[in-house]
Parts: C-alpha cells; sequence; structure tokens
C-alpha cells in the first residue's frame, strides 16, 4: 500500500470525515507484526494544531510502531489516519513533506560538522545557496549549537546529538514534529535543554506529537497525552485532568523507629481512606482529602503514642494514574512497594 503512495503525488485526495481539522487523527489504527504481535491495537486520537501532545508508556507498548505509522513509514494493517488532514497512505508523500520526523536511532556521519550535516539535510529539501545558510545559521541558534557548528558530531555529547537531530528534522519547517522518545538515556540537564527547545519549536507554531517513559517530561512539556499500554490507550486528558480524576492525594507519614505495622493500625479506617501501601520507615495513604485528613491523622498517631516524623501531603502523580490504568508502576520509574515516594 505504502509504496503506491508515491505514484498519487501530485493527486490532490480531500481528507473526507471529521478528522481533517486536527493536526493529526487517528482512527481504530491497528498493527499486527508478523507471528501475531498486536503492537498497536485500534488506537483513536485526536490532535490539535498547536498542541505538545505526548505518548507516556513503557517499552514495548507500541509507541515507535504508531509514530512510524503516522509519519507514513510503516502501513497500518487497519484504521485510518490523517496528519494536517492527509491521509497517511494515500497522501503519503504529501504527508512526508509537512512533517519533521527524528526517530530513536540517531545516524550522524562523525567526521560531518554539526552545520555541514544540516545544510546536506537542507538540499535534501530543495533549500539550497544561501536560504541554505541561512536557515542552518537560524537553527543551530535555536538548538543551542551555534558554538559548536563547526566541530565534527563525533565531539558532541548525546545531548548535543540530540539538540542536531531535532534541528534536522526542522529544516523544511514542518507543521507537524514528531519526536519518538526526544530525551531517552539523556542527563537530566540535557533533558531540560532539550524540553526548552521542543517549546520554542511549538511556540513557533508547530505541532508537536512526542513519546516518552519519563512521567516528568510527559506532565511538565504536554499540553495533552495518551497512556499507552500494551498497544492500547488506556487513559487520556491534559496532566492536570488525569491526575484530578485520581480522586484523591497522597499523604505521606514518615514513621520513627521503624513501627510500621503500629501506625497503619492506628490509621486504619481513616475517613476517606481507599488505600495504604507500607514501606520499610513509611507509610503512603490515599484520601480523598489529603488536608483535611492530617489533623485527624496525627489526633490517631497521638492517641496510640505512635512517633511520627514528617506528615507531607501531595497530589498523585502520573505515576499514580498509570498505576490506576494499569495495575502497574511505569518501567524504570518506581517499583511496587515504594508508593509512598510522591512528586508534587
Ligand atoms: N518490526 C517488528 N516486528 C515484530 N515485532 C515488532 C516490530 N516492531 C515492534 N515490534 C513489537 O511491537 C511491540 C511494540 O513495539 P514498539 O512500538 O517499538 O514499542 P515502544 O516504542 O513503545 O517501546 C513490541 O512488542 C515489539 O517487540
Ligand atoms: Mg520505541
Amino acid at each position: 500500500m505504502l509504496d503506491t503512495s508515491e505514484n498519487l503525488e501530485g493527486t490532490h485526495i480531500p481528507a473526507t470525515d471529521q478528522l481533517a481539522g486536527a493536526a493529526i487523527a487517528a482512527r481504530s489504527l491497528r498493527r499486527t507484526f508478523k507471528g501475531g504481535i498486536e503492537a498497536v491495537r485500534d488506537i483513536d486520537l485526536t490532535v490539535s494544531a498547536g498542541e505538545v501532545f505526548g505518548f507516556l508508556g513503557p517499552n514495548g507498548a507500541g509507541k515507535t510502531t504508531t509514530v512510524r505509522m503516522l509519519c507514513t513509514l510503516l502501513p497500518p494493517t487497519a484504521g485510518s489516519a490523517t496528519v494536517a488532514g492527509l491521509d497517511v497512505v494515500a497522501d503519503a508523500a504529501e504527508v512526508r513533506r509537512r512533517i519533521g520526523v527524528a526517530l530513536q536511532e540517531i545516524g550522524l556521519d562523525p567526521v560531518q560538522t554539526g552545520r555541514e550535516l544540516l545544510e546536506l539535510q537542507c538540499g535534501l529539501y530543495g533549500v539550497t545557496g544561501q536560504r541554505a545558510r541561512a536557515r542552518t545559521h537560524e537553527l543551530l541558534e535555536l538548538v543551542g549549537l551555534t558554538e559548536a557548528a563547526d566541530r565534527r558530531t563525533k565531539t558532541y555529547s548525546g545531548g548535543m546529538k540530540r539538540r542536531l537531530d531535532l534541528a534536522s528534522a526542522l529544516v523544511h519547517s514542518p507543521g507537524v514534529l514528531f519526536l519518538d522518545e526526544p530525551t531517552n538515556g539523556l542527563d537530566p540537564a540535557s533533558r531540560l535543554t532539550i524540553w526548552d527547545e521542543v517549546r520554542r519549536i511549538n511556540a513557533g507554531g508547530a505541532t508537536v506529537f512526542l513519546t516518552t517513559q519519563y512521567l516528568e517530561e510527559a506532565d511538565k512539556l504536554c499540553d495533552r497525552l495518551a497512556i499507552i499500554d500494551d498497544g492500547r490507550i488506556v487513559a487520556e486528558g491534559t496532566p492536570e485532568q488525569l491526575k484530578a480524576e485520581m480522586g484523591h492525594d497522597v499523604v505521606s507519614v514518615s514513621v520513627e523507629g521503624g513501627n510500621v505495622a503500629a501506625t497503619e493500625a492506628a490509621l486504619a479506617g481513616l475517613p476517606g481512606l481507599e488505600r495504604v501501601v507500607a514501606e520499610a520507615d513509611a507509610l503512603a495513604l490515599y484520601v480523598q482529602d489529603g488536608a483535611g485528613s492530617v489533623a485527624e491523622i496525627v489526633r490517631r498517631l497521638e492517641r496510640d503514642q505512635i512517633r511520627a516524623g514528617a506528615i507531607s501531603v501531595a497530589r498523585p502523580t502520573l505515576d499514580d494514574v498509570f498505576l490506576k490504568a494499569t495495575g502497574r508502576r511505569l518501567e524504570g520509574q518506581q517499583q511496587p512497594g515504594q508508593a509512598t515516594e510522591v512528586k508534587s
């Protein structure tokens, strides 16, 4: 199917349904690999123009497979998708002109400089001469590589390579940018730099679709996100909506002297208590109203003469959302039983 799309170049096939207004839309999108592996199972999603949309999920969830289908690199087994109102199968060539793609594997020529790479990339999109030099200059500024522009890419750090890759996805000023785990494996400082760049690119008008395994990235960077697990979208919304739908806060009580069991007994039947997770020296209490529960927690601990350390109240995290939707914590993040480690 995909190969035939090249022959349709210049043939405009009007987007026929309600998906037309969205920057990205997928309906019942499915991909099955040989051996019956159902990598993506009937995904529905709509991304509005101008959004930073995140796809959050663990390894093997189906993130890359979805991105490859949306980028016309892999034909769907079933279902349909449009990007910029164009069908990813029937209008693949035109879709490719409208999108920028930075996939996980970075193939940089080590002896090329950053500037050379970007000028070459411009050439691939028909931008040449003075225009290519100007665009390269602009992109190097955008991703903060101006000073390193004339160094060979083999001298670049991991973060710099990602930023160069990001710049090379932007040479033709795409309206929609796909980033597959743009900060995977980077140190926290490099990650923040990439976030800044994604925000700047988005402020310049591009819709961004990114995948990530990092809760904080989904939370801080994305306007809206879908949580994907085992090929299915299990939750979708703004980070705030998703956390608010949890309907509870998490109160952490650190227990002095390791007397967790007695503390748990003292707090059993606390009004609004939904779940307790015990750790070596702390308890996490999932309650409907965190702030409103603190006084009663303190009263009960005093009653039973239990010396508690710090008590803190936190909103649920996206990891709690993931846990509720899948029964597991996100891989590489917290392990079961460590649920008391709550980030605000
Ligand atoms: N080309 C392929 N052939 C067979 N199975 C594949 C192929 N690509 C991915 N898969 C499988 O599909 C599932 C989803 O993979 P992927 O989309 O890469 O997940 P993610 O990007 O979320 O880690 C995994 O079980 C993976 O092993
Ligand atoms: Mg992947």
